[in-house]
């Protein structure tokens, strides 16, 4: 059996259903949320309410408007700007959303994790990068400072009250990380002399550990701080980046692009070296029964990689071994410098080779994919989904979702197969795969990642998808396997980290970088949420109504024919 029967039991409880089996890992902290009492013992009438709304695709849009389907409804929980504290103002392009409750038995009242991914310098700082022919000129470091704090993550106590979530200001919990925040390494050996790097930026998709703390996932960072690219004669140099930070901040590359972990109470970070430096998009753990760790990460750059971590002892993302993928030859190859002669030729230890990974998975013969972003695990089957997004260069317009199956449905097996799930394109209505999540039913909730400049353009592959957009393809009933068109982003923007509350009746899901082709702030391309401001504005909605209720429901309403 897949997963052990004392797991299976504990999750499947009264509600048993068959022959679906979920480890409660899953259930218990993934994207996959808590199954409470609510959802797993729905009341008889609300299952037949639920029953009869019909999930009816929306067409596309663009619109600049947060469109949603029939049954759903949304509301802004925080937006870039808000006062979260005295101190402490709310980040700017929210992307990864994790809420862990305060209390298990009250699904209402929690931590709200938020990735800020980057600064848009037009709306952030005032510096117009558009507007100059050397962007660097003119420009200050107290600009540069407001850049840095805008990105990060926020941690938000938020609480539902009267069928609206809202952040409960000057809550004690209630902080920001940003691009200036000390954060130490959980490793051995320090990088460029520190132990302790400065900040984290480019916090993309993210994840949860099975011990209930956030993981936050360094995606672009040469955007920020630049690159050290190396010659054929293994001679470093710098690369520059698009912000220019490194102009102000003379702070190494190579403290960024690390997974990083944050107690959701204290807001104590550290970066997991063991795991890689490169463009992580995001990072999905699996507890073994041994309590032995999985984490399976993607590099969101166009012919980069998919990797996976298996610790070799208990809660550890420390002790263990990076592999990386080949997917041809369904292989998890060792990223060990200990026992791979060819990484021993090229760097001088097992950090070397973490801190340069692509270039050591690329010896190892990893295969390159398609811009490989989120990561998620099939509740009901154990099977791994990865999103690749494009690549563009060798004429992949819209992307595909990959399945990976381990072998024997073992985690920490090295071998496996491959194949695609789902390919982009106008056949299934969807392009640029992003985030994925699965609801409590295992639905499979998808949104899209179309570039805001090549959006909407005439005559271009992206016209007939319009905006970017929410997802979900139904597990059950006679929608199951359809991509079906629940929400439409609005002018530019970009629906991302989408989490599901313990209860299983909001959506938590981000809205990033409305309007961000803007050049001139007086005149912008979208003014979503339409605030006194006039100006568009990243924020974290909550999607509530029937429809969110009745998906995660699905598999008891389909039960009960
Ligand atoms: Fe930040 Fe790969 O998306
Ligand atoms: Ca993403
Ligand atoms: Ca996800
Ligand atoms: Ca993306």
């Amino acid at each position: 059996m897949l997963y052990n029967r004392r797991k299976f039991i504990s999750f499947v409880g009264k509600a048993s259903l068959g022959a679906t089996i979920i480890p409660p890992f899953l259930m218990s902290c993934g994207n996959t949320t808590n199954p409470t009492s609510d959802v797993t013992n729905a009341s008889e009438e609300t299952l037949k309410r639920l029953k009869n709304l019909v999930l009816e695709a929306i067409e596309a849009s663009d619109k600049d408007e947060l469109l949603l389907a029939n049954g759903m409804e949304s509301h802004v929980i925080v937006k870039w700007g808000d006062k979260i504290s005295d101190q402490d103002t709310f980040g700017f392009n929210n992307d990864y959303t994790c809420f862990i409750p305060l209390d298990k038995e009250n699904p209402k009242d929690g931590l709200l994790w938020v990735n800020h991914e980057y600064a848009d310098p037009l709306f952030v700082s005032g510096f117009n990068f558009r507007a100059h022919d050397n962007p660097m000129e003119n420009r200050t470091v107290e600009q540069v400072d407001r850049e840095m704090y805008s990105v990060g993550g926020s941690i938000v106590r938020i609480r539902e009250e009267n069928g609206k979530w809202s952040v409960v200001k000057n809550d004690p919990y209630n902080r920001r990380i940003t691009a200036q925040t000390p954060i130490k390494i959980n490793w051995n050996q320090p990088i460029k002399g520190k132990n302790i790097f400065m900040g984290t930026n480019s916090n993309c998709s993210g994840g949860i550990t099975p011990w209930n703390t956030f993981i936050t996932c360094e995606e672009n960072y040469h955007s920020m701080f630049g690159e050290t690219v190396y010659d054929e004669n293994n001679e470093p140099k710098k690369k520059a980046s698009w912000l220019g930070w490194e102009k102000f901040y003379n702070y190494p590359p190579e403290h960024y692009g690390w997974v990083v972990e944050i107690d959701p109470k204290t807001g104590d970070a550290q970066k997991h070296i063991a795991l890689g430096r490169f463009s992580h998009e995001c990072c999905t753990l699996y507890e073994l029964d041994d309590k032995r760790v999985v984490a399976y990460t993607g590099d969101d750059k166009a012919d980069e990689h998919i990797y996976k971590f298996v610790s070799s002892k208990p809660g550890s993302l420390k002790e263990g071994t990076l592999y990386v993928a080949d997917t041809i030859n369904g292989k998890w190859l060792a990223l060990d410098w200990e026992s791979q002669s060819v990484l021993q030729e090229k760097f001088k230890d097992q950090t070397e080779v973490l801190v340069r990974a692509r270039e050591a998975a690329k010896l190892l013969g990893a295969t390159e994919l398609n811009r490989p972003e989120d990561i998620e695990i099939d509740p009901v089957t154990g099977n791994i989904f990865i999103t690749l997004t494009n690549n563009k260069r060798k004429g992949d317009y819209h992307g595909s979702i990959l399945k990976i199956e381990e072998t024997d449905h073992k985690f920490d097996s090295l071998t496996f197969k491959a194949t695609t799930y789902k390919a982009g394109g106008e056949e299934n209505g969807f392009s640029c795969p992003d985030n994925l999540a699965f609801d409590m039913s295992g639905n499979l909730w998808i949104t899209s990642d179309m570039s805001g400049s090549s959006m909407n353009k005439e005559g271009g592959p992206y016209m007939p998808f319009k905006n970017n957009s929410l997802f979900v393809i139904p597990r059950y009933g006679s929608d199951a396997g359809k991509v079906i068109r629940v929400a439409s982003a609005p002018r530019d923007a970009e629906l991302t980290g989408p989490w599901f509350s313990p209860d299983g009746k909001t959506l938590f899901l981000s809205v990033q970088h409305p309007g961000e082709q803007t050049k001139d702030v007086n005149n912008p391309t979208s003014k979503w949420p339409f605030d006194q401001d006039n100006i568009p504005k990243p924020a974290v909605v909550a999607i509530q109504g029937d429809l969110i209720e009745k998906m995660n429901l699905l598999r008891q309403i389909e039960k009960k024919g």
